[in-house]
């Protein structure tokens, strides 16, 4: 059952992300999907962004985010920065990697990157919604292919997480 929900929440397209973090000399980045546009003037996007992340009390004193766009072919970064936490490994060091604008790790290797500084942040549920307006950005490859959700199969683990109903949750 857990595996149809699954099944359904897979079906809303999105891309894959390494959102790059920073507070200080503080850096960190985690994968994510749950990312998207929500305004033209101010340009803002928004992330999903679970709390008990090691990256999410960088990002909310840093108050600072780069989002950086996977091609088709990261799978093993969306692995690497989406399987591990920065609290027991240093997931920047072994990539390359400049600061941007906003002071958040930017991937050289990246199709595009986004950032931002934070805005706001709801609360919703067990995730946080990070608003962020969009401060600098670049399309670094643009002849390449974005790395979609659907191909990272069950990578971060979710079919377990999700409710077995509509109604419940485990
Ligand atoms: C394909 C994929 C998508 C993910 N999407 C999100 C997401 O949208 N939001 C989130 O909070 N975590 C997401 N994660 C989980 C985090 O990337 C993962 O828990 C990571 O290890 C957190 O790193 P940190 O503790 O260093 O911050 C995703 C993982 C994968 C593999």
């Amino acid at each position: 059952m857990a595996d149809s929900m699954a099944d359904l929440f897979r079906r809303l397209t999105a891309g894959v992300y390494v959102i790059g973090v920073a507070h200080g000399g503080l850096r960190n980045a985690f994968t994510a999907s749950s990312v998207m546009l929500v305004s033209f003037r101010p340009l803002m996007v928004a992330l999903g962004i679970n709390p008990t992340h090691a990256s999410y009390p960088i990002l909310n004193s840093g108050r600072v985010f780069a989002i950086n766009v996977l091609r088709a072919e990261h799978l093993a970064l969306a692995r690497h920065f989406g399987t591990q936490s920065g609290r027991s490994v240093d997931k920047l060091s072994s990539v390359a990697w400049r600061a941007g604008r906003s002071g958040a790790p930017l991937l050289l290797d990246a199709l595009a990157y986004f950032d931002c500084q934070v805005d706001s942040e709801i609360e919703a549920g067990d995730h946080r919604l990070v608003v962020g307006r969009v401060v600098d950005g670049a399309v670094l490859c643009p002849d390449a292919e974005q790395l979609i959700y659907a191909a990272t199969g069950d990578l971060d683990r979710s079919a377990d997480l999700y409710a077995k109903d509509f109604n419940s949750w485990k």
